[in-house]
């Protein structure tokens, strides 16, 4: 081709994700409804009856609302938040990469907590900016230490730190008036903490209560609310910021089924604590017998863990094989890891025999 793409561009590598892949699966002769998804930090009791109900009333010949104004309302009154300081997106994904279109020049210094989500890093290096890494170890149970993060932040004087709490693969959480010092300290750095998966933690707290103009929130409501088909999720923050994100977003980005869903998941508080609940329970018992056959799940504050291996890429062929499919974290830089995210009971014990049969890919470590 003759045509020359940005420098950019040639320095940015794909970013593996989780989730079924369509043609590996084809390849391998299984049909996805056979495979049982552990790689994918989701609610594995599916949305609210009340979604699927709504989504059959959706008028899908006319433009959805390009402001969403329906289901900001409905996240203001749920968040207890003005409408101005919410934006809506196609999957919190999307305001990922807004962010990083309306801050991000060439040059800009981004820090990032590895081992994290990978598509911060993609974002910000599509707009050319400087990644800094800050890496926590495993022999610190994947937690960094916030007087690294604080210097790191003194000297570099990033234009934005992204920061997932709690954080996947890890499921780490770091304490809301850290972050919240951080970001009275360094007031021309913007702080986009993403917590898909705070609903996952057992009622810690969000960093929206600190109230910081520098501290931009996602939220996600394709894990909990278990809507990643139509996508959706959701900013929180200063409007001056918002607005801003509002100059770069394409029109429409949020379908009409998405917003008709997400209306109609915020109405159903019973499905959502029930079936979290329920979640949070099988998680300790998967952990319990994790931990009975001789594996060591590493502590986590959310329904998903890693779990050391040996070798991640092999375990997750043979236990593919058996239909079971996890999250090989080699892509984070962990490759004895795989990430495993609790499902149903039943269903985890399906897993815990495919480990246990297994068990010759794990046993070297
Ligand atoms: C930490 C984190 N943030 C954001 C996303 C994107 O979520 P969404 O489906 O809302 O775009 C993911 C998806 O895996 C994630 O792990």
């Amino acid at each position: 081709m003759r045509l020359e793409p940005r420098p950019e561009l040639l320095q940015v590598a794909d970013v593996v994700h989780g989730a079924l892949d369509f043609a590996e699966l084809e390849q391998l002769g299984l049909a996805p409804e056979a495979v049982l998804d552990f790689s994918v930090n989701g609610n594995p009791y599916g949305p609210s009856p009340r979604v699927w109900e709504a989504l059959t009333r959706v008028p899908v010949d006319r433009y959805p609302d390009r402001e969403a104004l329906t289901l900001r309302r409905a996240l203001s009154r749920y968040l207890d938040v003005e409408t101005e300081r919410i934006l809506v997106g196609n999957g919190s994904m999307e305001l990922v990469w807004l962010v990083a279109l309306a801050f991000l020049r060439g040059g800009d210094p981004v820090l990032i907590l590895d081992p994290t989500f990978g598509e911060y890093r993609r974002a910000a290096m599509l707009m050319g900016a400087q990644i800094h890494p800050c890496t926590a170890s495993s022999h610190a149970a994947f937690c960094l230490d916030p007087e690294v993060i604080l210097i790191a932040l003194q000297r570099l004087a990033p234009r934005i730190v992204f920061l997932c709490n709690p954080n996947n693969p890890t499921g780490t959480y770091l304490q809301v008036e850290t972050i919240a010092a951080w970001a009275t300290a360094r007031p021309a750095t913007l702080f986009v903490v993403d917590e898909a998966y705070l609903t996952f933690a057992g009622g810690a707290p969000s960093v929206l209560q600190e109230q910081s103009d520098n501290v931009l929130v996602l939220r996600s409501m394709t894990k909990a609310y278990a809507l990643a088909g139509v996508r959706l999720g959701y900013a929180v923050g200063h409007p001056d910021v918002l607005n801003l994100l509002h100059k770069v977003r394409p029109p429409w980005s949020v379908n009409a089924l998405a917003q008709v869903a997400g209306v109609a998941a915020l109405t159903d508080t019973a499905h959502i604590a029930s079936s979290l609940s329920h979640v949070a329970q099988a998680k300790q018992q998967l952990v319990r017998d994790l931990r009975g056959v001789g594996l060591e799940p590493v502590p986590s504050c959310t329904h998903f863990f890693l779990l050391q291996v040996g070798d991640a890429m092999a375990c997750r062929r043979a236990l593919l094989q058996r239909g079971i499919l996890v999250r090989d974290c080699t892509s984070f830089g962990l490759p004895a890891y795989i990430r495993v995210a609790t499902r149903r009971p039943e269903e985890n014990a399906r897993l815990l025999a495919a480990l246990v049969e297994t068990r010759s890919w794990y046993d070297s470590c």
